[in-house]
């Protein structure tokens, strides 16, 4: 007999997007038993007892339970150099980050990163992630093996350049095309690993290095692309001086047949009408930035376009510009910006948020069977428990529907609120003991679990 898992806990999800109609669900004391990593049954706790006596009950009654989050952009090699502040995208890449990059020339300092960062990942409730990786095949090779150990959905590659970045970090045609072939060879569909296509955005590469992305991505229909697109101006400009013969920013990837249904675009916050139209038009998605857009002064993202044109979008935390791996924080500075741009912004409820953060980035990313605890899908799923008389723990207590329970986590909750992680059914995180051992401090660092 399968061994079966009964979770006893509140249960909130979004398994319609809340922007074609959706409301969130939320079913308080409820249970759902899992089977394999994958969700049998969900209701009521003494039906669930009833039809599944041989179940381990685990007693989540504290706090909440929500799907894992998806986070559509974060950097890997950003770990260390996160949080520089204060200059805007091409001057911040100068100053803090192309050079933190250059150093995962060195297998052995990748080595050293991967794992913290994947870990912190898990422990901001993140159980899927299309990670920018780094311009290094080895780190690359690094990181997919730290990917692999930690139990996570992770989707990633090789990132590639050929002019304006830093000496030490360009590639060539052929090199890129022999480096990502390999890498999709040992790595891509290796249980939960993915590759993705990565040149790092069209102002480093060239005609030739976007040539070569193409061959890569056109390999298999079954491989990813992502990169920046339209988050600066500055950045922007220099674009369209670089491709005099390109239509706009997104036909400099188009034109090399990188925009597709597969294709995932980080900021799109100067994208035009027609770069919009298009993106939809392929199915391509957005991952929107919010902490980034704000730390790099990049603009007030324009959800209402995005959605009147019918482009896929999901968040992103965008770490290193991001302010952090918490998708909860970039939900709720979505949330901020969107109230900024007063008639112009998209009115965020609290069920749009849990959304953006879960169901909308499995759909960008393709993960069928993720994003929300119906029924059938696979146990991606997070228990958020706040800190006994936090301010978090004392509204959380006094919630009792979806609306208050998402609103004060998104806006209360931090990667400390976040007490287990679980992906497929696999403990990938735990705070403390989810067995209800309340003599574990809240407040333990993260231990892996997986691997
Ligand atoms: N554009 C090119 N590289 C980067 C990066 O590392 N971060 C962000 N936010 N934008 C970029
Ligand atoms: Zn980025």
């Amino acid at each position: 007999m399968v061994p079966s898992q009964l979770y006893r806990a509140t249960v909130v999800d979004t398994p319609v997007s809340p922007f074609e109609g959706g409301e969130a669900r939320y079913d308080a004391d409820s249970a759902i038993v899992v089977e394999g990593g994958v969700i049998r049954f969900r209701g009521a706790f003494d039906e669930a007892s009833r039809r599944h006596p041989d179940a381990t009950v685990v007693d989540l009654r504290d706090g909440v339970l929500l799907p894992g989050l998806v986070d559509t952009h974060v950097h890997f090699p950003q770990l260390r150099s996160m949080a520089g502040l204060g200059l805007p995208l091409l001057d911040w890449l100068d100053r803090y980050t192309l050079p933190e990059e250059t150093r995962f020339v060195d297998d052995a300092y990748a080595r050293e990163v991967a794992p913290p960062f994947l870990n912190a990942l898990a422990a901001a409730g993140t159980t899927s992630a299309l990670v920018f990786g780094s311009h290094f095949a080895g780190a690359m090779r690094e990181f997919f093996g730290a990917a692999s150990s930690s139990g996570l959905r992770i989707t990633s590659g090789l990132v590639v350049g050929d002019r304006m970045l830093l000496d030490g970090l360009y590639t060539t045609p052929e090199r890129a095309r022999e480096e990502a072939a390999a890498l999709v060879e040992a790595w891509h569909g290796r249980g939960r690993l993915r590759y993705a296509v990565t040149p790092r955005f069209s102002l480093s590469a060239s005609d030739d290095l976007l040539a070569a992305c193409s061959d890569t991505f056109a390999s298999r229909d079954d491989l990813w692309f992502t990169s920046h697109l339209n988050e600066n101006p500055a950045e922007v400009d220099t674009v369209a001086s670089l491709f005099p013969d390109r239509r706009d920013y997104l036909d400099t990837y188009d034109h090399h047949g990188l925009v597709n249904r597969r294709s995932v675009f980080a900021h799109s916050v100067h994208s035009t009408v027609p770069e919009l139209a298009r993106m939809a038009e392929a199915g391509a998605s957005v991952a929107h930035c919010p902490t980034s857009n704000s730390a790099l002064g990049s603009g007030l993202f324009p959800l209402r376009r995005h959605l009147d044109a019918g482009v896929r979008v999901a968040l992103g935390t965008d770490v290193g510009a991001g302010n952090g791996f918490s998708l909860f924080k970039d939900g709720i500075q979505a949330y901020f910006m969107q109230m900024l741009l007063g008639p112009d912004g998209v009115q965020l409820e609290p069920a749009h948020l849990l959304y953006l953060a879960t169901l909308a980035g499995a759909e960008a990313l393709g993960l069928d069977g993720v994003g929300h605890l119906g029924v059938g899908m696979q146990f991606d799923a997070i228990h958020v428990r706040p800190a006994p008389g936090s301010a978090y723990d004392i509204v959380l207590s006094r919630s009792e529907s979806a609306g208050d329970v998402l609103a004060r986590t998104f806006a209360l909750a931090t990667t400390h609120d976040v007490a287990a992680t679980w992906v497929g059914g696999d403990l990938v995180h735990a705070r403390s003991s989810v067995l209800g051992d309340e003599g574990a401090s809240a407040m333990t660092d993260p231990v892996p679990l997986h691997g």
